[in-house]
């Protein structure tokens, strides 16, 4: 490449207005959102960083393929075009597409758990954590004590605790009945995981006689670090690397709403048969049929034609350096975030940004507020509210406060980005100002979608 500079690699066809407001009107929407960014309405919302979740811009290749969709009820064209697109990438058996991640771990674990048991990962996302409690069983988190330290710099900072899993294995081994890792380690900072990491775990795996599964959601994103991080993997594609990951493991949860490129959309593979037939049925139950799964024909072209374009390098070389340019951004702005900056998102550490708010008064609140009051950028606290809440009830400060700014696929421009670290950089010069958050009400589980918050007294 004769230039330096890394372009978009898109022209950009059709566009949508950004709608502007002003700081009385943001005070006002946030007040009627009862201080929680979730249930802002989006037009409220200048610059929407929530999340990378399904809030992706397609490409001219995909509104293509919409109009190809089949919507035949059983046995459609389009779903043996998905099939073969997941098939080619994850190897495995059998597709069951659902319509999106959590559908599939809900199937999953609904199939296969029993109360008591323990599924260890990396870092479990709070979908994953909540579908695995709700079935009475526990959700382990063993990363790497490197993958818990924001400002340590380490390559794959989402990699799993090797010796933890086999101490795990070998002690409660009985009550396990998979391995799971997320790729990248979206609850850890959007962190990679190494392909000499997954031989690792698989190796373990196998040798307890446990599955390994992959929560896949990342999985192209994962890939490319791998490319550019891990020793001989330089000269590889992408797609060969992520072919190589799916090749250690055993089966795949899916949400096609981030590296499927798709705006709804999922599935569960994997080669076990029985599992696969006790999960087609619940599918049936609660999806639809096995050929659609609560998709319409036209999302499986969709999801399709998303899992070709995401392993393209020029795609993935963009959307890892435009991440990255955040980051550096922030970092000469003395703004303390997770490093090396993650592969969809950039995390802020709201706990030493704002060490005047103890965790239980949601430091990572304070500052998702003062973002949106500041500039209009919504961005999404993952900390003490999103993990802090116990099974039993009672409350305690999560590993981590922090705050995300997650990137939608090709919809943000670099101008855009130059605004958002331009309104952190703003919020952080006046950290002295905010102050904490006490919750007035909040659901039972998965509580920071709706949980309503006041200002702390004083
Ligand atoms: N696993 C991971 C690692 C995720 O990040 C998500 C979703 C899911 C599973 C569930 O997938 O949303 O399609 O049901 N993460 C989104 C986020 C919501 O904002 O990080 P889903």
């Amino acid at each position: 490449m004769p230039f330096r500079t890394i372009i978009e690699p898109f022209r950009i066809k059709s566009v949508e207005a950004a709608r502007f407001t002003t700081r009385e009107e943001r005070e006002a929407a946030l007040a009627a959102a009862g201080n929680n960014v979730f249930s802002l309405h989006g037009d409220d919302v200048l610059i929407d960083l929530l999340t990378d979740s399904g809030t992706g811009a397609m490409s001219s290749a995909q509104w293509g393929a919409l109009m190809q969709g089949d919507e035949t009820y059983a046995g459609s064209r389009s779903f043996y075009r998905f099939e073969k697109v997941v098939k080619d990438i994850t190897g495995y058996k059998h597709v069951i597409p659902t319509h999106q991640g959590r559908a599939a771990e809900r199937i999953l674990f609904h199939t296969i758990l029993s109360k008591g048991m323990v599924i260890p990962s990396n870092n479990h996302f709070d979908t994953t954590r909540a579908n695995i409690e709700v079935e009475g069983c526990e959700a382990r988190d063993l990363v790497i004590p490197e993958g818990r330290i924001p400002s340590l710099i380490h390559p794959f900072k989402g990699n799993v605790d090797l010796g933890a899993l086999d101490r795990l294995l070998a002690e409660e081994g009985a009550r396990v009945p998979l391995v799971m890792v997320t790729v990248t380690n979206n609850s850890g900072g959007g962190q990679p995981v190494s392909l000499e990491n997954l031989r690792g775990v698989r190796d373990l795996a196998h040798k307890y006689g446990k599955p390994f599964f992959l929560d896949a959601c990342r999985f192209a994103e994962n890939a490319y670090f791998i490319k550019t991080r891990e020793p001989g993997q330089s000269e590889r594609t992408p797609k060969e690397i992520a072919q190589e990951m799916f090749s250690l493991a055993d089966g795949c949860t899916m949400s096609a709403k981030k590296d499927g490129l798709a705006n709804i959309g999922g599935f569960l593979a994997m080669n076990d048969d029985a599992w696969t037939e006790g999960a087609r049925n619940l599918l049936i139950l609660t999806e639809g049929f096995p050929t659609y799964g609560g998709l319409a024909g036209y999302d499986l072209e969709a999801i399709a034609r998303g899992l070709e374009e995401v392993t393209e390098e020029p795609y993935l070389r963009y959307r890892i350096r435009s991440t990255a340019y955040l980051a550096d951004k922030l970092i000469e702005g003395d703004v303390p975030i997770i490093r090396p900056p993650g592969g969809h998102a950039i995390y802020i550490d709201a706990r030493a940004l704002l060490p005047h708010i103890p965790p239980l008064e949601y430091p990572g609140i304070a500052l998702a507020n003062a973002l949106y009051l500041e500039a209009g950028v919504r961005a999404c606290e993952i900390g003490t509210v999103m993990f802090g809440l116990r099974p039993d009830g009672t409350e305690a400060p999560g590993a981590m406060d922090l705050v995300r700014l997650a990137i939608p696929r090709r919809v943000y421009t670099q101008s855009h980005i130059d605004y958002v670290a331009e309104a952190v950089l703003a919020v952080a010069a006046r950290r002295a100002e905010l102050r904490g958050w006490r919750i007035t009400s909040a659901p039972k589980v998965l509580r920071h979608f709706t949980a309503q918050f006041a200002p702390v007294a004083g």
